[in-house]
């Protein structure tokens, strides 16, 4: 079977056909996930890098996705976010998504503000990047050229034009990956802050073991094309470093990961 469904399951009542797979048998809403995942395959040349993997993630949920360099990670955020549709297989997310990547990507040659609305549809007023700016902490940077920009200004815009799609579905592909460590503190905070405040279902790739604990209410692992292990991470939020749960959570992540934590 080879069904490529990118379709709406925000609790609307019913759920348009997507254009390119009207005939899908996958009618209902499934109000229950934000994003569902079934039998997902993926190959490049021939090498499959997704092997019927599943995945689900609950409306609301921070999800954060853990694994090796090249393991298919950002693969994987792609195809979520629409970006890749030559796969097997049935994924099923809403409409309203937004994704972020390790590098900004603002055009050089627009404004701040300018940039945060780009691509939305109709002819959004200035007002509406405003207001995604103040809530990232920028709002004294909307008439800024993106080169003026710090690396965690820049990030922050690329959130802001995340946020004005008002997603139900967050993709974040190593957002903080280029910052340096104190503004990825800062950075890390403010996507916790942005999530409880939106309430959107997170999905958070990342190499940080400990970002990884720190923000998700569960963390995955991916290996061999798969999801390969899950961990709840049932601390109290904010979540405390100190805490030595939050230590033997991230060990066993690490563990999973391969890492030897005493040879650091
Ligand atoms: N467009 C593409 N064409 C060919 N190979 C690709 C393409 N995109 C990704 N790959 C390969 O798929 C594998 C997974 O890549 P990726 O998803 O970027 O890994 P990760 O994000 O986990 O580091 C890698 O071996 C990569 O080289
Ligand atoms: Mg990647």
């Amino acid at each position: 079977m080879a069904t490529d469904v990118h379709r709406p399951v925000t609790p609307s009542p019913v759920s348009p056909a997507s254009p390119d797979s009207p005939d899908s048998p996958e009618t209902t809403v499934d109000a229950g996930s934000a994003v569902r995942v079934e039998g997902l395959s993926r190959s490049f040349d021939g090498r499959p890098v997704i092997d019927n993997l599943q995945l689900d993630v609950q409306p609301g949920e921070f999800v954060a996705l853990l694994g090796r360099s090249g393991c298919g990670k950002s693969t994987l955020l792609r195809i979520l976010a629409g970006l890749d549709r030559d796969i097997e297989g049935t994924v099923l997310v809403p409409r309203r998504k937004a994704v972020a990547f390790q590098a900004p990507r603002l055009m050089p040659w627009k404004r701040v503000w300018r940039n945060v609305l780009l691509g939305l549809p109709g002819k959004p007023e200035r007002g509406v990047a405003e207001r995604a700016l103040e809530e990232v902490g920028l709002g004294h940077r909307t008439d800024a050229w993106p080169k003026t920009l710090s690396g965690g200004e820049a990030q922050r815009a690329s959130l802001a034009r995340a946020l004005v799609r008002e997603p139900d579905l967050l993709l974040l592909d190593e957002p903080f990956g280029a910052l340096d460590a104190l503004t990825r503190i800062t950075a890390q905070r403010l996507v916790g802050e942005l999530w409880q405040q939106r309430g959107c279902a997170v999905l958070l790739v990342t190499h940080d073991v400990e970002e990884a604990v720190l923000l998700a209410d569960r963390v995955l692992v991916m290996d061999d094309g798969v999801i390969a292990h899950e961990t709840r991470i049932d601390l109290d939020r904010p979540r405390d470093l100190t805490d030595p749960r939050f230590a033997e959570l991230r060990a066993e992540l690490l563990n999973r990961l391969g890492v030897d934590e005493s040879s650091h």
